[in-house]
């Protein structure tokens, strides 16, 4: 059990200027659970609904009825919450601050006016091009301000967005809009990032050339390159915007009609739909943003993550805008021009709030110290970490080096399908202990239950895998076009519960840590792979006959992608088709799904049945095959000899 050495307590007077402390967290979780409607019935209250709920939640975990309903018969309009409501009293206010990725390029401030003029414009651009209320825009963009409008000038006429991440590869971009029925596509010519252009635009041709001659397209003009136009089917947004009003009163929606749909990666088959609604996720989005950030008015919010995540979603466009903050974009990378980029950006904007991903930590702490040193980073009050464990030295790396030792550290825990964070320390409030997520937030309780026989385990210093046994308002509905999967996947394996799919401790003080997941989904820098993604990419190489993938410990990225593949009769394995199934996935899937290492298995450990045995490929993968436990079942033991001898991960 992990048992750090050295906690870290919040000082008097962070614990006095925080929104709650130690105590005010006890009082106020305990509430939550005690009486979980009344407390969100109260925190509902942060919305401005058109019509107020009378209803509180209605809940069903049961296989075969589940069923999820926060605030029900309230109505509201989300980007009237995220701006109009904030104009009377701090129209003139910077609602975005867009940092781009030239770092001698001008920083752009956007007030709420501003803001409120640039979504209704666009909203009213999507309404010319036939979007209603319930039709489904993806976005494919760079991180630019028009990302941040696009997503509220849908949610202001009430259409359903949904993001693919602009790393992904035209033919994923493809799927996601096939799968979400898609009646218009939104991008920009290209991307900049890190000093190089993606082509964003040639990349939703290809998506779209198939049997998608109805899909239209709406181009952002960021780097004025030569793109291929279709005619009649694309519009470049600033030419529109020409000839639509500045005024669009937003749409009353029900608080259980879909907000966005955000694909994520399962254990099994393609991407699923991740489908998040309007009441409960801004609550609950809002709420995690006031507490875990322990953020207050006229604070400067920076949260590094892409658009194209969840956390995007939550943290740089829903919760800060719907609590009036300042939220800041950026559309660069971490090592661009150099190493103290994103220290750089602090010290120019005065951060106060600053969340990013252990990945990225990992990476600027290889570089040394000498990139932060010089930076004023004296206004950071809190940091944060999403995505995968932090790991200690990452930990203490952050809070010595960038924080100087007075700025908590929040470890914040959650999911695509949890909307927000489920558990996190709270600054000011938590004793902090390098590497656990802690606590879990109000209203949420977790279990730990014991994998096989699904009962649960009580108690401390205990380890098993973690659900969560009541509902929260930010949770998932349904997986889009198909309730099925939704249950199946969540709520099968332990019946009555909500199944993370993560393994977890609870340790001797009854903090959580978080051991990763306990299925087939891998964690990559922060992101979400499902192996069978990858290796449905790979079997789609005609010289491929078989594969496997794996995860492994990969310094920088958390974990490493390992692939097994079993090439077709005849063909000799070489270096060049290493490259050419690298190149491969990331035409099929994109960058972020790359095999770190390759290799060729003559056969793969298969049970008599034909089972893969996942178990001995993992250990192989992570070079600890001193106990591969029992091979008695396999079909072929010698396989194993093989793939052992010519492993491709040596310590
Ligand atoms: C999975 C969810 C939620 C935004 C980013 C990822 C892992 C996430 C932590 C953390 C340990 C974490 C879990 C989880 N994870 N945050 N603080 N400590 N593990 O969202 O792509 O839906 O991935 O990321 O394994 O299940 P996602």
């Amino acid at each position: 059990m992990p048992n750090p050495d050295t906690t870290y307590a919040p000082s008097a007077e962070q614990a006095k200027a925080a929104h709650v402390d130690a105590k005010g967290y006890e009082e106020m979780y305990a509430a939550s659970i005690a009486d979980p409607d009344a407390f969100w019935a109260e925190q509902a209250k942060r919305i401005d609904w058109m019509k107020a709920p009378t209803k509180v939640s209605d809940v069903n975990f049961d296989l075969g009825s589940v069923n999820i309903k926060w605030f029900e018969d309230g109505t509201l309009n989300v980007a009237a919450n995220c701006i109009d409501r904030h104009l009377a009293e701090r129209g003139t206010q910077t609602a975005i601050i867009w940092e781009p990725d030239e770092a001698t390029d001008e920083a752009q401030h956007i007030t709420y006016q501003q803001l409120h003029a640039h979504v209704c414009k666009f909203a009213n651009v999507l309404k010319e091009m036939g979007v209603g209320k319930g039709d489904r825009v993806v976005l494919y963009m760079p991180m630019i301000p028009q990302a941040a409008y696009a997503m509220l000038a849908c949610a202001r006429i009430g259409a359903i967005h949904s993001i693919v991440f602009a790393g992904f590869s035209a033919d994923a971009l493809g799927a996601r809009i096939d799968a979400c029925d898609a009646k218009v596509v939104i991008t920009s010519d290209g991307a900049p990032r890190g000093g190089r252009v993606t082509n964003l635009k040639d990349n939703v041709n290809k998506a779209l050339l198939n049997d998608f001659d109805t899909v239209k397209c709406l181009v952002v003009k960021r780097t004025g390159q030569q793109i291929a136009w279709r005619d009649g089917l694309d519009f470049w947004l600033h030419e529109m915007e020409e000839n639509v009003s500045n005024d669009c009163p937003p749409e009353e929606m029900g608080a259980e009609d879909p907000l966005f749909i955000l694909y994520t990666s399962g254990s099994t088959g393609q991407p699923k739909g991740v489908v998040h609604t309007t009441g409960g996720y801004l609550t609950y989005a809002a709420m995690t943003h006031e507490y875990t950030f322990d953020y207050h008015d006229g604070d400067i919010f920076w949260c590094t993550a892409d658009v194209g995540w969840v956390t995007g979603h939550s943290y740089i466009v829903y919760g800060p805008l719907a609590n009036g903050a300042t939220t800041l974009m950026f559309e660069g990378v971490p090592t661009y021009p150099d190493a103290g980029r994103f220290w750089d950006v602090c010290q120019k904007h005065k951060v106060n709030q600053f969340y990013t991903a252990p990945t990225a930590l990992r990476a600027l702490m290889g570089q040394g110290n000498s990139f932060v040193e010089g930076y004023d980073l004296s206004d950071l009050k809190v940091l944060g970490t999403v995505g995968e464990p932090i790991n200690p030295e990452a930990w203490n790396w952050y809070y010595n080096v960038v924080g100087k030792g007075k700025v908590p550290i929040v470890d914040t825990w959650w999911q695509t399908e949890t909307g927000g964070h489920l558990m996190t320390p709270l600054p000011g409030a938590t004793n902090l202990k390098p590497g656990s997520a802690q606590q879990p937030f109000f209203g949420i309780k977790p279990l730990v239950l014991e994998p096989t026989t699904a009962e649960v385990i009580e108690g401390n210093d205990v380890e098993g895998v973690l659900v969560i046994a009541n509902s929260w308002p930010g949770q998932m509905r349904t997986v889009w076009g198909d309730h099925e999967r939704f249950e199946k996947t969540y709520f099968s394996d332990y019946p009555g519960y909500y199944f993370t799919g993560d393994g977890c401790k609870r340790d001797a003080d009854g903090d959580y840590w978080i051991t990763g997941r306990v299925d087939d989904v891998i964690n990559v820098s922060g992101h979400r792979m499902g192996t069978a993604e990858v290796e449905s990419a790979l079997v789609a190489h005609e010289k491929v006959a078989e594969s496997a993938v794996v995860g492994y410990p990969h310094d920088i990225k958390g974990q490493g992608i390992y692939a097994y593949v079993t090439l077709m009769n005849g063909v000799e394995p070489s270096d060049e088709l290493r490259k050419e199934l690298e190149t491969w996935v990331r035409t099929e899937i994109g960058p972020i799904a790359k095999p770190d290492l390759i290799q060729w298995a003559p056969g793969l450990p298969k049970t008599r049945s034909g089972k893969i045995m996942r178990r001995i490929l993992r250990k192989i993968a992570e070079d600890d095959f001193g106990a591969l436990g029992d091979t008695s079942t396999l079909a072929e033991p010698a396989v194993v000899d093989d793939l052992i001898e010519n492993r491709m991960n040596r310590k």
